[in-house]
């Protein structure tokens, strides 16, 4: 007979185990749910058997050569994807059989070198490649055909794309080229890990064990990139750390480098202007003194020492409390060709942005970045590229086009998008980006004529100056699904794509990115879609309707802030509400922004009649009484505008309730919730933005209109969830 304690012991130990084992299978329940760490390259299996059969057939054998490193990462992902689509992997030996995929270059593949198709290859330049089927020797073949290893991969990731949005793969005749040479994400990172306006976790690159340990998170990152064709990153943050420049920290740059090779992803640094002073005791860090030139030369040819093929500075200079050559009187471009200098040799460029501004309440910030640059248009080296924000103000949720574009005719620019939301509620809100990008690519600066939109004038570059590039600051950290939102990962997959072609709709991105995120249901995919694209008008309903902008909480930038005011800064500089009405005065009778337009754009923004109303109030200050287009008042069609966000987000929640079951449980909760934190805060911004504009208009809110809960003291005093300036200050 068994004694108490042994009984006792058997007893809890049976306890224990089941406990151990119900716990085992919750917790890999729950890790077997969605988390959204595959991003866009889920490959799930093709649940349409007769498609997926058609597809075994047409992928039986795989030719590719694995000794390129570009090329076996090309093979690995193609595993990867058939065996999660098809369930299979093809064999992969040199047979022709039906069903040939050959995939690499007439260096790589005797096949490719065979079928002539060098004419047609030559056009695919660096990057691109051509998708074909081919009859070989009587067998159905798929060819996928570039210059380079790395136009392989890209065409690899192009017809992964096809199956998992379920494409006919029987008459492909596909040829794809760039249309933008750089493409790069600036990542705002810090070397102590915090990322400067994240919102999903902290810095990807852990500068404690690299370069001993490179995470395999590193080549997840990679794959993402390659998979859209973004090609260099820029590792840390614009407001720069001189240390990033030390071998110390090149050593691990190095080891980021060499992990991204294969994915054609070069690395970029920051480089702060006065590195010479703070890690090399100079005295100076003037871009005319000889010793401060060959630090900058001697500095260059170190990092090549450890990275061949490193891309670039990224410079962020008299802007923002950061140093630069003006310190020195000297102009932008007299730094920028300095570190162009150094770099030339080695095939590096310069990226010198020119979001430079007075901060001073007396002179109208939008000014300052075109007279600061367009002085010195053709004055800089032939690799550096000046690189203006998408608008004059700030990534703001809606400006016009940077007046640059198009009047910078000698020296290239680079654009730079934002796809973090630090003006769109963080990770916490739905707001797919691509209109926003695509608005700013496909304005029209008329400054060759109509039809020379910002997309053609970054193109064009390419042709006059031999290069033309685009350039985001990313919204990806730590979190397990890369960017916080889950749906955050589509602006991230959209920048990239439209870097690659910037003529691809909004719509057409969001289609793929639906069908490869979620699923393939008609119904599903078209309210998500109108979700989406209706999702980036709400915010600026929210944020800066009828062109405002710049009105958010100082501190955060998130939640609202017209009534802001310090010694520094007075929100009303950005919408100058008065008794009379609202808008900011940048006709020839105010700053006269206008004038740094094409004559027939600033003729068209100078008078409120004409000018396109999502602009009015950017351009124009405007009675209160002032008469719209849809016949109400200025006053009338605010309150009206805030009202319809926050009804727009409203519907943006119904229609994802009604998604459940049909997404992964984990997903849809997700989504769900943050919906609702969305819905709140379009509340908080519409209420006590409609109450403080009412303290200047005195005019009732219309009759159709329901009243604000609380006064306005209410909505100002509603702390913000995070203060992130506190974290990297
Ligand atoms: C904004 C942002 C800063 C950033 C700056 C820049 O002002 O709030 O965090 O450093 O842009 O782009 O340099």
């Amino acid at each position: 007979m068994l004694s108490y304690k042994l009984y006792k012991f058997f007893l809890m130990n049976l306890v224990g185990r089941i406990i151990v084992i119900v716990l085992f299978m919750t917790v890999s329940a729950e890790s077997f749910a969605e988390n959204g760490y595959e991003l866009w390259m889920r490959y799930r299996n093709i649940e349409e058997k007769n498609l997926a059969s058609t597809y075994i057939n047409s992928i039986k054998n795989i030719q590719i050569d694995r000794s390129f490193p570009s090329l076996k990462a090309a093979a690995d992902e193609l595993t990867l994807a058939l065996e999660g689509l098809l369930g299979e992997v093809p064999v992969s030996d040199t047979t022709l059989v039906d069903g040939t995929l050959i995939i690499g270059t007439e260096t790589s593949s005797p096949m490719i070198r065979n079928l002539k198709l060098s004419s047609k290859i030559a056009g695919t330049g660096d990057e691109g490649y051509i998708i074909q089927n081919i009859l070989i020797n009587g067998k159905s073949c798929i060819v996928i055909a570039s210059n380079t290893e790395i136009g392989a991969l890209y065409g690899t990731f192009h017809f992964i794309r096809l199956l998992q949005t379920r494409q006919d793969i029987s008459e492909l005749n596909i040829l794809e080229v760039p249309k933008l040479k750089f493409r790069v994400l600036n990542h705002w990172d810090n070397l102590n890990g915090t990322v400067e306006r994240g919102y999903a976790g902290y810095s990807l690159w852990d500068w404690q064990r690299l370069p001993m340990y490179v995470d395999r998170r590193m080549i997840d990152y990679a794959r993402a990139n390659a998979s859209v064709g973004i090609n260099g990153t820029v590792l840390n943050n614009v407001n720069a750390n001189s240390k990033s420049l030390t071998r110390e920290y090149l050593i691990k740059a190095a080891a980021l480098a060499d992990a991204f090779r294969p994915y054609g992803i070069k690395v970029y640094l920051t480089a702060k202007f006065s590195a010479p002073i703070e890690i090399g005791g100079l005295k100076t860090a003037d871009p005319l003194d000889p010793a401060v030139r060959k630090w900058w030369k001697n500095k260059v040819n170190d990092i090549y020492r450890y990275i061949p093929d490193f891309g670039g500075f990224l410079v962020k200079a008299n802007s923002e409390g950061q140093p630069g050559p003006q310190d020195y009187h000297r102009t932008h471009a007299d730094g920028a060709n300095m570190m162009a200098e150094a770099l030339e040799p080695h095939g590096g460029i310069v990226m010198w942005r020119a979001f430079v501004y007075e901060n001073s309440r007396n002179v109208d910030r939008a000014l300052n970045g075109y007279n600061e640059f367009i002085k010195l248009n053709g004055k800089f080296n032939k690799n550096v590229f000046v690189q203006p924000k998408n608008g004059a103000i700030d990534f703001q949720p809606r400006e016009p086009f940077h007046p640059l574009f198009g009047k910078m005719t000698d020296t290239p620019l680079m654009m730079e998008f934002q796809i973090t939301q630090e003006y769109l509620g963080y990770s916490t809100n739905l707001v797919y980006l691509a209109p926003l990008f695509k608005e700013t690519l496909d304005s029209d600066t008329y400054t060759k004529g109509k039809g020379t939109t910002v997309a053609k004038v970054l193109e064009d570059y390419q042709r006059s100056n031999g290069m033309s590039g685009i350039a985001a600051v990313p919204n990806i950290g730590s979190d397990i699904n890369w960017t916080g939102h889950l749906f955050g990962q589509a602006n991230w997959f959209a920048y990239g794509l439209l870097a690659w072609n910037p003529q691809r709709t909004a719509e057409e991105i969001a289609d793929d990115w639906i069908k490869m995120t979620f699923n393939h249901d008609k119904d599903f995919i078209n309210a998500i879609r109108e979700m989406m694209i209706l999702s980036r008008e709400t915010a600026v309903k929210i944020r800066g309707a009828l062109g405002l902008n710049h009105i958010m909480n100082f501190a955060t930038h998130y939640g609202p802030g017209p009534w802001y005011k310090d010694n520094h800064w007075d929100a009303r500089d950005y919408h100058k509400a008065d008794t009379y009405g609202l808008g900011v005065d940048r006709t020839a009778t105010g700053s006269n922004v206008v004038a740094q337009y094409a004559p027939e754009l600033s003729k068209l923004f100078s008078d409120p009649k004409t000018c396109p109303q999502k602009y009015l109030l950017y351009f124009n200050h405007v009675a209160w009484g002032y008469i719209m287009p849809s016949g109400r008042t200025l006053w009338d069609e605010l309150v009206h505008q805030y009202f319809k966000g926050t009804d727009e987000v409203t519907q943006m929640r119904r229609i994802w309730d009604t998604m459940e079951g049909k997404v992964d449980a984990q997903c849809f909760n997700h989504v769900k919730q943050l919906l609702k934190a969305q819905e709140d805060e379009a509340i908080w911004w519409r209420d006590g933005s409609v109450l403080y504009f009412q303290t200047f208009s005195k005019l009732p809110i219309p009759a159709d209109l329901p009243k604000p809960e609380h006064e306005l003291n209410y909505y100002k005093r509603i702390p913000f969830p995070y203060d992130w300036n506190g974290i990297y200050k």
